[in-house]
């Protein structure tokens, strides 16, 4: 709902208020972001009157915002602040103007509410179109330049999110030039909040980060040209003392995957600002005369009960108002991708074989990764020529995506289309096309060169390259990989004074291609990937409904991985993948239960090579995919929950099934007590909590199996393996009706783990990296 009262603007989301109004200088004074307050008719004057910064003298060495005002903007909450009129704190806008000033003095003018949204034009947004939302449209003006600033407020008030956009309009009779524009600006009146961020590297993405900022600045940001494992643009900023249940919390996040800037700044009075938009590091922006230029959208929520709930308006808002096309709601096939099964060795034969024993393992799609295009025999070659391998290939893609559909499973393809080998067809034709410095050697990241999507004729080549291949008879999924960070940034295309534009203008090319691809192809899932999660971010969600969220598929790394991304993004955007072990990241060994119960709270697939897999394991991939399909709506649908460190759970929107897991680190010995308690179960009914029955392999107890064995057994010797075939250990059986009452708020103590003192079948084998999935039905 959005209000407008005289010059206060009220917004408001079902547990959220977002309130800012006018001063008499006409600068925007923000008041407050949080907890819902609804204020009468009648209260207006006075509530405005008790949220309005007071000043009735000068302070201290600080700037007074003009001769006849005792304002001073450093001291002062507001939506938008520029530099020059003495707020030193971070700027939401720099612009330098014709006469070489960079002053800014932006004044309301007029504020609209919209029944139909404004609309961005070059970049994906939380709106689709048609859609029916508020919009809160301010239009501000430069006090002596013409130039026009406009905010753009829009609210989603089930998921209790704001987004916020700028638009600058220049109507000077020159060029003016945009150093920095940001997309969202928060001021807050307290100091040491704590910034929570999530980054880290390849392969150990979406690490938690929490600092108190009590004063100076903290930054979260990335000049990498894609939106990073090293910084995330998802950030909280939370009470020093917030937790998962309790405390107030502010999570931003921005729809754009480039190079993103955020900020928390504390100024000498103790107050907070935090901004977020695209990184002001080597960007500069030439307006001409009439043009405008629009900032990224930013998504803004507040939850007063901690991360949890904070999370839970994230995974709703992300899951309805970002994910879209065909597959937004649709439970996704069970993959199986030929990367750490077969690396670069592609092959017809190979495939088939693999969907061979995908199939009879219950896979629904067999997805043929890197290697398969001409010449591509490792990554030294052939980025950029999208043409099949003719001798791994015989039959080209078509034919190969007949034969796997013939054995009754999807097929897809890896591709990536943003990137150029030196070694290739299209670098000998278009060394042109190549994202370089005249007269530099380019630093190459991972043997190859980026596309310079900034020019129209290379946007053209990849739609067209990806026609060919996206479009094949039989491709139903796409695997969309970006594998390298940008160095020499420069387009050949752009004049000298203009290369500001060149990271920028790349994510804009890239959203054209990806709109023209996604709507050319609306039955094509596509999966985003940049080495695992080098580009996580809303806008890629926009066009593609899941990513690979790390190349790291080690079981014990993912739990850290997918926590981390679960703090702002739905599961059903990331995927996760059972592997062979040991692990081909970490060379660590974690049960095959445990690769699988990982995998499964994200989007399910296997990477692994199933002809190679021994019986036993086969047998129980076959129970994992069939236990996965019959509670793979929770999975995916559900509401996530972080119930402790070690423990998950995933809850159905009806609350009638629900699945949690529970997981060890290193186990210690003679540590026996474990509790499961639940989260998000509705406590009037009543529920069927079970675990699957595990039959445990003995070689698991070494040579202790001499404890019970009427003759002596070497360890490993053939009288261990073949006992081992033929006797299993029945492993514990929990099952309890009982009710959700209970469950949330008692718990279930669960069976003793083994500690070295004795095993039987109500013992918990709880090995290293072991793991519990319990399922939870309603009875009622
Ligand atoms: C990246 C991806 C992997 C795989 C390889 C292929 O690293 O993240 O999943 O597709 O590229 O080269």
């Amino acid at each position: 709902m959005i209000a407008v009262r005289g010059n206060t603007f009220f917004l408001s989301t079902d547990n959220t208020s977002y309130i800012f109004g006018v001063t008499d200088e006409g600068l925007l004074e923000h008041y407050h972001y949080g907890k819902r307050v609804d204020v009468s008719d009648e209260a207006v004057t006075d509530s405005v009157r008790a949220m309005r910064e007071k000043v009735s003298h000068g302070k201290g060495t600080t700037i007074n915002y003009a001769k006849d005002s005792l304002t001073v903007t450093e001291d002062m909450l507001l939506e938008v602040s520029s530099v020059g009129k003495g707020d030193l704190r971070e700027p939401f806008i720099l612009v330098r103007y014709p006469d070489g000033s960079s002053t800014s003095d932006f004044i309301f003018k007029e504020a609209v509410v919209l029944d139909t949204p404004e609309m961005l034009k070059g970049m994906p947004s939380a709106i689709s179109a048609g859609e029916n939302v508020k919009q809160l449209k301010v239009v501000l003006t430069e006090r002596v330049r013409p130039v026009t600033l406009v905010l753009y407020y829009t609210v989603f008030e089930k998921c209790n999110v704001i987004t916020r956009r700028a638009v600058l309009v220049n109507s000077e009779k020159e060029n003016i030039v945009i150093k920095r524009i940001m997309s969202a600006q928060l001021d807050i009146d307290e100091a040491g909040l704590k910034a929570i961020t999530f980054g880290g590297n390849w392969g150990r993405e979406m690490k938690r980060t929490d600092t108190i900022v009590e004063n100076h600045t903290f930054v979260n940001a990335t000049a990498s040209g894609v939106s990073s494992n090293r910084s995330n643009p998802f950030v909280m900023l939370t009470k020093a003392d917030a937790t998962e249940e309790a405390g107030d919390c502010y999570g931003f996040n921005l729809i754009y995957s480039g190079n993103h800037y955020e900020a928390v700044d504390v100024s000498g009075f103790y107050k907070t600002r935090f901004i977020t938009g695209i990184n002001p590091q080597n960007f500069e922006w030439v307006l001409e005369p009439g043009e405008e230029f629009e900032t990224p959208e930013a998504v803004m929520t507040y939850s007063a009960a901690g991360f949890r709930e904070l999370s839970l308006n994230m995974q709703h808002f992300v899951k309805k108002h970002i994910v879209r096309g065909k597959y937004a709601d649709k439970p996704r096939p069970i993959l199986l991708n030929s990367w750490e099964a077969a690396y670069f060795n592609i092959s017809e034969s190979r495939i088939l074989s693999l969907a061979k024993k995908a199939k009879e393992a219950g896979v629904e799609l067999l997805v043929m990764d890197d290697g398969w295009f001409k010449g591509r025999n490792d990554d030294t070659t052939s980025l950029g020529d999208w043409t099949e391998d003719k001798k791994k290939l015989p039959g080209g893609i078509e034919g190969l995506a007949r034969k796997v559909n013939d054995i009754g499973l999807d097929f897809g393809i890896w591709v990536e289309p943003e990137m150029i080998s030196e070694k290739s067809d299209l670098y000998e034709v278009h060394p042109e096309y190549a994202m370089t410095v005249p007269g530099r050697d380019n630093s190459p990241g991972r043997n190859q060169m980026i596309l310079d999507l900034t020019q129209p004729e290379v946007r053209e080549y990849v739609k067209n390259s990806m026609r060919r291949v996206i479009g094949a008879k039989g491709v139903s999924y796409v695997k969309w990989d970006m594998n390298r960070m940008f160095s020499d940034v420069y387009s050949k295309a752009l004049p000298p004074e203009r290369q500001g534009e060149c990271a920028h203008r790349y994510v804009l090319g890239l959203y054209e291609i990806l709109k023209a691809l996604t709507e050319e192809f609306p039955d094509v899932l596509f999966e985003n990937c940049a080495s695992g999660g080098n580009r996580f971010d809303l806008g890629m969600t926009a066009y593609m409904p899941q990513t690979w969220g790390s190349d790291d598929s080690d079981a014990y790394e993912r739990t850290f991985i997918q926590t981390g991304y679960s703090y702002g993004y739905p599961m059903s955007t990331v995927t996760a993948h059972v592997s062979a072990c040991p692990n081909h990241q970490t060379l660590r060994n974690t049960p095959l239960d445990t690769r699988f119960n990982v995998a499964a709270f994200g989007v399910l697939g296997y990477e692994i090579n199933l002809g190679e897999c021994n019986a036993e394991d086969f047998k129980a991939i076959k129970a994992q995919i069939e236990t996965y399909k019959e509670w793979r709506d929770v999975f995916f649908g559900g509401d996530f929950y972080r119930v402790d460190d070690t423990q998950w759970m995933v809850v159905s929107p009806d609350r009638k099934r629900a699945v949690t897991m529970i997981w060890n680190g290193l186990c210690n010995p003679n540590e026996f007590y474990r509790k499961i308690k639940t989260v998000g179960l509705a406590e009037d009914k009543t529920y069927h909590v079970y675990n699957v029955k595990l039959r445990h392999n003995i070689k698991q107890f070494g040579s202790l199996v001499n404890q019970v064995a009427p003759v002596h057994v070497k360890q490993d010797s053939l009288m261990h393996n073949t006992i081992a075939k033929f006797v299993k250990m029945d492993g514990e059986v929990e099952d309890y009706t009982v009710s959700g009452e209970l469950l949330n708020n008692v718990g279930i103590k669960l069976t003793q783990a083994f500690g070295g003192t004795g095993y039987n079948q109500e013992t918990r084998l709880f090995q290293d990296f072991s793991s519990r999935m319990y399922f939870i039905e309603s009875i009622d």
